[in-house]
């Protein structure tokens, strides 16, 4: 698998949010990455079903839900029917984690797990079989524009440790804080869907941010491991 770009449109100008998602798709955006915050699992408030619903009319390539809410179990459906192609959940929300993901999956949509900073790789154990993809978080997830948790990097590599350990052909996504400087680490490290927010929708220009991303990304392919 080589690395997928995938836009955040968390960053992008809300009322402008087709022509963002046609400047990224034109700089080569393998998916897009749609963040929905509650306000109770994280301290924001973005965006719901009603958009994603208005995504799917004007997006051409899948769009990545990242359910960033206390009770995902509840809005599955409807994101599915709204038009996502795959559901991160976070593990810290989920007591019945195999059950959620195999929701999703029965849904006919790719199942992700996602790990704050501060949750150990154990949360993965039992379920690294099953997953379609872990997405690490490299910010306290909540907000665009954050600073990216160095740490973040062996993290990536330990998941990518377990999960080949349990077999699992899983991929690692990346999110925040990524940019041009640090992008080739984390795909050198293990992970190959790259989300990016403001690195692509603060720059003047996104398509060209999102084309530089990707050949920046690509590079860590052939990258020796840091240590
Ligand atoms: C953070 C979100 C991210 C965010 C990334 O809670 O999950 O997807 O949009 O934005 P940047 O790339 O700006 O850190
Ligand atoms: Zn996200």
């Amino acid at each position: 698998m080589s690395v997928l770009i995938a836009p955040s449109i968390l960053s992008a100008d809300f009322a402008a949010l087709g022509e963002a998602i046609a400047a990224a798709e034109r700089g080569g955006a393998d998916v897009i990455h749609v963040d929905v915050m509650d306000g109770h699992f994280v301290p924001n408030i973005s965006i719901g079903i009603p958009v994603v619903r208005s995504l799917r009319r004007v997006a051409h390539v899948p769009l990545d839900v990242h359910l960033m809410i206390t009770d995902p179990d509840r809005y599955l459906e409807a994101f599915a029917e709204a038009g996502a192609a795959m559901i991160s959940v976070h593990v810290e929300v989920l007591p019945h984690l195999h059950r959620t993901v195999q929701a999703i999956q029965a849904l006919g949509l790719q199942a992700g797990v996602a790990l704050n900073p501060a949750t150990p790789l154990a949360a993965l154990e039992q379920i690294a079989g099953d997953v379609d993809h872990v997405l690490v978080m490299s910010v306290n997830p909540g907000f665009g524009g954050q600073t990216f948790i160095p740490r973040s990097e062996s993290k990536v590599r330990e998941v990518r440790a377990l999960l080949d350990r349990a077999g699992s052909r899983a991929s690692i996504a990346i999110d925040g804080g990524i940019d041009h400087q640090n992008v080739a680490r984390v795909v050198a490290a293990g992970a190959r869907v790259i989300v990016a927010g403001s690195a692509i929708f603060h720059a003047a220009d996104p398509e060209r941010a999102t084309r530089d991303l990707k050949e920046a990304a690509r590079a860590g392919l052939s990258a020796p491991v840091p240590r």
